[in-house]
């Protein structure tokens, strides 16, 4: 079958096409027929080694994380899927091929599109999983930053869903964007405390500014601020600042073991009934990884750069 691998850490230059034989799937798992693959900014820090310290790659190794596709194949020990069955979830074995093993996937609703599936298992199970770290309920004021991310714009809504109000940071251009999902929009950088105090949000007990919880969904050095219009470290969370740890801020990482699965299911259904937006950028034939990867590393476009696959 058709795959991408890579041999070493490098550029984009180093993701190459190779012809490898199929997978089979061991007892807990299902081959699933990739259609289409979410390229992740976690993949490119994985091939060009920023992350080698925390998690190693083994080479050679075939990038993709998350998926959508229709099961060919199912382990001996897999009960509730069955052959022909649209899934989308996580890849056990890299998603940029054409056959991949998966054990942590879910039924695609039917009139979800391959591209939307395969953009909604990282960012639905990051929000979920970070704004439950942070407690987001009811009558909380929220600051997201990256509001017009593929995760920041999941944790807008789903914020919202918790009955909570959503301040988010984006460009200029996405302000609109991050008001359609909920949230009121403000730029990012310089300035931003100045521009959340014109907001006027209600001071309260353990909220000195109005804000009760921040996530950090773009890793862009906006905790110093965040601990200060928080009034404190408490209620604060990053995925993406590796600056966290000297700044007392968790780093928020998920393991394969904390997937939500049920979650990522019923997330699935209000995507498709068009109550959860996920929007999908660029998108770019397997044998292009490079120049999908180079598109995700380029930013300024919105949603998940999409690998279509067969
Ligand atoms: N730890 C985890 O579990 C985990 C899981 C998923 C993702 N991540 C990480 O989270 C980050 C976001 O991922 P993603 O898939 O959502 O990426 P994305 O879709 O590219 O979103 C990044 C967003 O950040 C915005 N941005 C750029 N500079 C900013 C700034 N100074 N302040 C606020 N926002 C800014 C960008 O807007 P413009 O392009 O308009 O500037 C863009 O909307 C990546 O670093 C990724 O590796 C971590």
């Amino acid at each position: 079958m058709n795959a991408i691998q890579f041999d070493a850490y490098g550029g984009t230059e180093v993701l190459h096409a190779v012809d490898v034989a199929e997978p089979h799937p061991a007892a807990t798992q299902v081959r699933v027929r990739v259609h289409a693959v979410g390229v992740n900014p976690m993949e490119l820090k994985l091939r060009s080694g920023a992350m080698k310290d925390f998690m190693p790659t083994t080479f050679p190794a075939t990038p993709g994380m998350e998926l959508a596709g229709t099961i060919d194949e199912v382990g001996s020990g897999v009960i509730g899927f069955n052959v022909g069955d649209e899934v989308f979830g996580w890849s056990d074995t890299g998603a940029y091929a054409e056959y991949a093993l998966a054990s942590q996937v879910v039924r695609k609703p039917a009139d979800l599109a391959w591209e939307v599936a395969a953009a909604t298992p990282v960012a639905a199970d990051t929000a979920q999983r970070v704004l439950a770290q942070l407690a987001v309920t009811t009558g909380d004021t929220v600051l997201i930053h990256g509001g017009a991310g593929v995760v920041g714009a999941m944790a807008v809504q789903l914020a919202v869903l918790r009955g909570a109000r959503v301040v988010a940071t984006a460009s200029p251009a996405d302000q609109d964007y991050v008001r359609s999902l909920g949230a009121t929009p403000v730029t990012y950088g310089a300035g931003l405390a100045e521009r959340i105090a014109a907001l006027k949000l209600p001071a309260r007990p353990g909220a000195p500014h109005g804000i009760d919880a921040v996530l950090d969904a773009a890793g862009k050095g906006a905790l110093p601020v965040s601990i200060e219009l928080r009034g404190g470290k408490t209620r604060i969370v990053t995925i993406a600042d590796m600056g966290a740890q000297a700044l007392g801020i968790p780093f928020s990482a998920g393991q394969p073991s904390d997937r939500n699965l049920p979650a990522l299911e019923s997330n699935g259904k209000l995507v498709a009934a068009g109550t959860l937006k996920v929007a999908v950028g660029a998108r770019f034939p397997l044998a292009e990884a490079k120049q999908a990867q180079d598109q995700v590393a380029a930013g300024g476009q919105r949603g998940k750069v999409i690998l279509s696959v067969a």
